[in-house]
């Protein structure tokens, strides 16, 4: 039934191709790009249409629309409930090939420039600022965007998207990108929990709140890539929230890791170090879906890792936030987020010469 349904709409939309590609000369290429992405892979011809259909469960810009501005000055807002009405739990998570980010902007029109939102219809109690280190990964980065924003509009959060983007072509160092995304975002605004976000995670169900708690939380604990568990005990790799306070008390992240892996571990090895706990949504909520991907260039394993990790007792005061350089070259306030581009050096320190 469905596969005779399926070859109909094929033909009729053979047809649809020619009659456009007759009618309209300009908009042509992007026309044909919209319906091959329905045949896209043969079995996904639905996945185009439900993801565009806000009355199937999971969709996470469902309801969104209800969201209206109500005549009222900004500062006689009610306080938003404690919680949101808008939570609907497990979102359903697929990559439309097609999307772009004007797409993206047309779903968010209470996101202004800069990737910062507040609710128009209440006045919320948190504000989170969601840091995203990044290189050389625009694609995942529409997908995180597409879902991330509605995300946190159904949580009924204040919070603002910032990119931060790791210039010229030096190995790759997540955990100082981080600190330096906490030490600029910290400057726009008094944010009050700082998510420090992969590129390539989306999130399964809204009613794992972008906010913090009283620990350190790690929240990425259910990938489906690790079979929706943790993949050991003090794992805290992937999506992590502190506030500003826990954030300092540890001295941020460690800036010495050049390369793949082991920052995450220092992270939480830091963790219990200054004297806290990891604390974590349930693993029913904490679920991600992760954006596959090739081998980074640019982000080799580091061999050193085992080492460094070794020392963190001995090192954690005396590198992460207190001992942080690095120059800002740019700060582009887009319309889905701000991308601050700066430079961090390399292993041997902020001289550009190798
Ligand atoms: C959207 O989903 C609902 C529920 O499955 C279905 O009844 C409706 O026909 C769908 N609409 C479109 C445009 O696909
Ligand atoms: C949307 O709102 C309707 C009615 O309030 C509710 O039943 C439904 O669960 C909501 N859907 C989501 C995904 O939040
Ligand atoms: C961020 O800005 C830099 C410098 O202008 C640019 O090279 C890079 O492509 C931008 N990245 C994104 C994701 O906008």
């Amino acid at each position: 039934m469905l596969q005779v349904r399926g070859r109909y709409l094929l033909v009729f939309l053979g047809v649809q191709l020619v009659v456009m590609a007759l009618l309209y000369h300009e908009g042509y290429r992007k026309r044909v790009a919209y319906f091959l992405g329905i045949f896209y892979k043969g079995g996904t011809l639905t996945m185009l249409a439900s993801l565009h259909n806000a009355s199937l469960p999971g969709d996470v810009y469902a309801n969104l629309s209800l969201i209206a501005r109500p005549p009222l000055p900004p500062d006689d807002l009610p306080y938003c409930p404690e919680v949101s009405p808008f939570l609907g739990g497990p979102i359903r998570v697929t990559f439309p090939p097609y999307l772009t980010l004007e797409d993206i902007v047309r779903k968010n029109p209470y996101v202004s420039k800069g990737g910062r939102y507040r609710p128009p219809d209440c006045d919320s109690i948190h504000k989170t600022a969601v840091i995203i280190p990044h290189r050389n990964r625009e694609q995942h980065l529409k997908y995180l965007l597409y879902y991330l924003h509605p995300f946190l509009q159904r949580q009924q959060l204040s919070y603002g998207i910032y990119i931060i983007h790791q210039a010229e072509n030096y190995i790759f160092n997540r955990a100082k990108l981080l600190n330096v995304g906490f030490k600029e975002a910290m400057k726009d605004e008094d944010w009050d929990c700082i998510f420090f976000h992969d590129v390539d995670l989306i999130p399964e169900d809204d009613r794992n709140m972008y906010t913090c708690d009283r620990f350190p939380k790690h929240v990425a604990i259910a990938m489906d890539k690790f079979g929706y568990k943790l993949p050991y005990k003090t794992y805290f790799g992937g999506v992590a929230a502190l506030s500003p306070e826990q954030y300092m008390k540890m001295n941020g992240f460690p800036n010495n890791y050049w390369g793949w892996g082991g920052e995450d571990d220092d992270i939480a090895v830091r963790v219990a170090l200054s004297g806290m706990v990891i604390s974590r949504p349930s693993v029913q909520y904490g679920r991600y879906r992760m954006i596959k991907h090739g081998h980074d260039k640019g982000n080799e394993q580091n061999p050193k890792r085992f080492n460094l990790l070794a020392k963190t007792k001995r090192t954690w005061k005396q590198d992460g936030m207190n001992t942080l350089e690095y120059q800002l070259l740019s700060k582009e306030l887009q319309p889905l987020y701000t991308n601050i581009t700066v430079f961090i050096g390399t292993e041997k320190g902020m001289q550009r010469s190798t």
